[in-house]
């Protein structure tokens, strides 16, 4: 098998459930590898750290993008992409980028601890009641969507009354995401995003009469008063920041518990030792990272891992390959929390490093301890359904049963 057959074994509909088999195949041409005219994987953990911190390699942006994805423009979906501080470049980048960082401060998101953990707690208590008996329920329907989708929107200033809204729609706009996509898969994802961007117009207008205490209004006043933000930059970042802000953390819930479910004793540390719990999500954003991959092009000709990548060349950096990486982690396909090493790529690295990271550890930490010590008997019932999908990976479906719960007095007691 040579390296193109080995990035086709990855982007089949196999590959895309069970990316892994895929990764060690490229990885056995080298941490960087050509797979086609222009198009580099890159799989090695310290040349994907390397090149996202490289500010010779750029978002795909003017000419370059044109040529690459001449639909962008008329595309919702990719246009709302390309237009967020996600996809642009400085100075473009560091300005949006600015003015959303303050919602994102560690006191901000220390300060957001309890307001989880009431949300989390909540949310345990339904998926008790509608589990009992001994009838399944989806983890995902019921937890891993809810409990971050209330914490973005609690932060952005939507009603709770719309939050059931946004599953479909970000699911669909989310396939934008991937590095192929066909064209009605981008009409799907079109369709989500003109509903995406249909709700945020009226938010905005909402927000713009009457101001709350919150991101929108903080963004809408950048774009009204101090024109630091276009109206398209406005909406993109608003829809962005939704979708990027529970898509990924919803999958972070679903694997994470998928794994710790499949490693009873590991589980069972954590029932034991809540505050281990940073531990543990790192070493779980590791194993199933939630982001896969993100793309780059070069600049500039630049030299890595003995290869050499022309200008204009088009990079796949696969943090999840490079979160397997055995140079940087030891048996990597062990899942093992009690593992001493640094942050795994899983939130980026450099100018885009993911702005939400504190955010979405903190709801990992605090939900998957309490799930687990609230339900102890919590186990997997029947087989999950992943979705096909490269870029954000997680489950569309992880159905369990809950058991019996543990008395209130056992819930937060030391053991
Ligand atoms: C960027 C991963 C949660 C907001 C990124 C990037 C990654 C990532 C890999 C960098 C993309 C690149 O370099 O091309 C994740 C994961 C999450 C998560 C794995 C959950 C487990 C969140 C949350 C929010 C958020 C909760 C917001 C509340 C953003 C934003 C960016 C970003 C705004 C763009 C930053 C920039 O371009 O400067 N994320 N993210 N993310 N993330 Fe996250």
């Amino acid at each position: 098998m040579d390296a193109a057959e080995a990035l086709a074994s990855l982007m089949s509909p196999q590959g895309r459930v069970d990316p892994y088999p895929a990764y060690e195949r490229l990885r056995a041409f080298g941490p960087v590898v050509q797979t086609g005219p222009g198009l580099y994987a890159v799989t090695g953990y310290a040349e994907a750290d390397e090149l996202l911190r490289d500010s010779r390699l750029r978002m795909l942006d003017g000419e370059l993008r044109d040529q690459i994805l001449p639909q962008w423009r008329d595309s919702p979906a990719l246009s709302s992409i390309a237009r967020s501080m996600l996809r642009t470049n400085p100075p473009d980048h560091s300005r949006m980028r600015r003015l959303v960082a303050g919602a994102f401060t560690p006191r901000r998101i220390t300060a957001m601890r309890e307001v989880v953990a009431t949300q989390a707690g909540e949310l345990i208590a339904t998926m008790a009641a509608d589990g009992r008996g001994g009838s399944p329920v989806d983890f995902m329907a019921e937890f891993a969507y809810p409990l971050p989708v209330g914490v973005i929107c609690a932060l952005l200033g939507v009603p709770a009354a719309d939050r059931p809204l946004f599953r479909r729609w970000a699911a669909d706009l989310t396939g934008a995401l991937e590095p192929e996509i066909t064209p009605a898969e981008l009409a799907v994802a079109d369709a989500g995003a003109t509903e995406l961007r249909d709700y945020f117009t009226e938010l905005v207008a909402a927000r713009r009469r009457i101001p709350g205490d919150d991101l929108t209004s903080a963004l809408v006043q950048a774009h009204d008063a101090e024109e630091r933000l276009s109206a398209e930059e406005l909406l993109a970042n608003l829809v962005i920041l939704l979708v990027a802000g529970f898509e990924t953390t919803t999958n972070l819930l679903g694997n994470g518990l998928a794994v710790l479910l499949a490693h009873p004793r590991a589980a069972d540390g954590l029932r034991r030792h809540p505050e281990q719990a940073p531990a543990y999500v790192d070493e779980l954003l590791r194993y199933d990272s939630p982001v896969q991959l993100t793309t780059r092009t070069s600049g500039e000709a630049v030299r890595i891992g003995g290869v050499e990548l022309p200008t204009g060349s088009w990079l796949l950096l696969l943090l999840g390959a490079a979160n397997r990486d055995p140079r940087r982690y030891p048996e990597p396909d062990r899942f093992d929390p009690w593992r001493a090493l640094p942050s795994p790529l899983s939130f980026g690295a450099g100018p885009h490093y993911c702005l939400g990271a504190g955010l979405a550890r903190l709801e990992a930490q605090v939900a998957l301890p309490m799930l687990l010590r609230r339900l102890p008997e919590l186990a997997p019932a029947g087989a999950p359904r992943r979705r096909i999908r490269l870029t954000l990976r997680g489950y569309d479906n992880l159905p369990v049963t809950v058991g019996e719960p543990a008395p209130a007095a056992d819930h937060d007691a030391p053991d």
